[in-house]
């Protein structure tokens, strides 16, 4: 692969719309609700993608599905995640969508690796399955298209070394008129080990022409996101764990981008600010003190990474349960710490170990067709939940 010398950085275009800073936050099961995403669009210009939301059940409009798909008025565009493995069920959601105006863009889970995911035959053992790939593709699509809203795709390399799809995949999403396509270059067998394989996103970028190509996959500062494009030639970069306890990486990608040498690197005061800002949306988000303070728990040990912070005052922040709790224990911190540098950045969330075996449908990988018995399993695979 020849490398371009020059990273020329252009507005990323999806559909209709258009951003100046090319990134968009991957959507995250379990953190990237509205109130992540709120922090994070503050930061700095992009796309902020909702969690994965269940097409079954925002069809049949689940209380959480209907909680999940919410966008406050400052959020635009809006951007919703749509995981499904019936065409059928897909094309009705993305209808509702259009019809009841609940989002600006569409983008389509091809990626899950869980394996509760995949032995339903869907996330990313799903582009496997040809031509059910690109009945779901064409299904969103027309639907979609008749708001004017883009479908996106997002995939992974494949099932496995032996099992590839991602230029397929990638060509297929083209022709069926996606706005553009996103790889995380890993494969389901690989889950989160290992380094993305930006190679793959580069030749992804030369497989698909007409529409932007986005890459996914350890970008952890503006300075990778950077590499990563001028490496593979990609439109956009899509980060999801490198913001984790840490949104104002986006306002780093934004002047990285902007070719602007400035980086956010906040002392622990200005840490706790942001942390009781997500738990202060958490809480108005669920509608519930509780709930709020117990979603921010998780998030906890991704802001204090890198910070002075002892394991009891963390174990105790850990088990908070009302924001004033929240207050007292934030006021017993060191505030004073300065950022502690190269120990507060770098890798964070999922990394783990790869899969032996993907958990797949009985003889789903003997033909990239999708024969009877098959086809009739994937009706009933619809799941019925949303996020993580
Ligand atoms: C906690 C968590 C939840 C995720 N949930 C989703 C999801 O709902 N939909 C999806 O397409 N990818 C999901 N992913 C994958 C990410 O979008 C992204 O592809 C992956 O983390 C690789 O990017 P990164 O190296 O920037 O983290 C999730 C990842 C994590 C860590």
């Amino acid at each position: 692969m020849s490398a371009p010398t020059t990273t020329a950085v252009r507005p990323l275009r999806i559909g209709p719309l258009v951003s100046a800073t090319p990134v968009v936050l991957a959507p995250m099961a379990g953190i990237t609700n509205s109130a992540y995403r709120q922090l994070c669009r503050e930061q700095g210009e992009g796309f902020y993608v909702s969690e994965m939301i269940t097409s079954r059940a925002l069809v049949e409009r689940t209380p959480e599905t209907m909680r999940l798909i919410s966008f406050t008025p400052a959020e635009r565009p809006r951007s919703l995640q749509l995981y499904g493995v019936d065409p059928l069920t897909v094309a009705k959601a993305v209808e509702m969508i259009v019809a009841e105006d609940l989002a600006d863009h569409v983008d389509l889970n091809f990626g899950c690796p869980v394996p509760k995911v995949t032995r339903k035959g869907g996330g990313s053992a799903l582009p496997w399955k040809a031509d059910l790939f690109r009945q779901i593709v064409r299904g969103a699509v027309t639907e979609a298209s008749r708001g004017g809203i883009p479908v996106t795709v997002k995939m992974r390399k494949g099932i496995d070394d032996d099992h590839l799809t991602y230029l397929q995949a990638g060509r297929t999403a083209e022709q069926e008129g996606v706005a553009a396509v996103a790889l995380h270059g890993r494969t389901a067998s690989q889950h989160y080990s290992g380094h993305a394989d930006w190679d793959a996103i580069a030749r992804l970028r030369e497989t698909v022409t007409s529409i932007p190509v986005l890459g996914n996959g350890d970008v952890w500062s503006a300075e990778d996101a950077l590499d990563m494009v001028q490496r593979t030639g990609v439109d956009g970069v899509v980060v999801g764990r490198g913001c984790l306890g840490r949104p104002w990486l986006f306002a780093d990608l934004e002047a990285g981008f902007a070719g602007r040498p400035e980086r956010v690197r906040p002392g622990l005061r200005q840490v706790t600010q942001v942390l009781r800002r997500h738990a202060k949306l958490l809480v108005d988000f669920y509608g519930d003190e509780l709930r709020g303070c117990r979603d921010i728990r998780k998030h906890i040990s991704w802001y204090f990474k890198g910070y002075a912070v002892g394991g009891d005052m963390r174990a105790r922040l850990g088990l908070v349960d009302t924001l004033e709790a929240l207050d007292e224990l934030i006021a017993d911190l060191d505030l004073d710490q300065p950022h502690p540098g190269a120990a507060a950045e770098g890798s964070r969330g999922r990394a783990g170990s790869p899969q032996a075996r993907v958990a797949l449908p009985e003889g789903w990988l003997e033909s990239q067709e999708l024969t009877g018995a098959a086809a009739e399993m994937i009706r009933q695979a619809e799941l019925s939940v949303s996020g993580g």
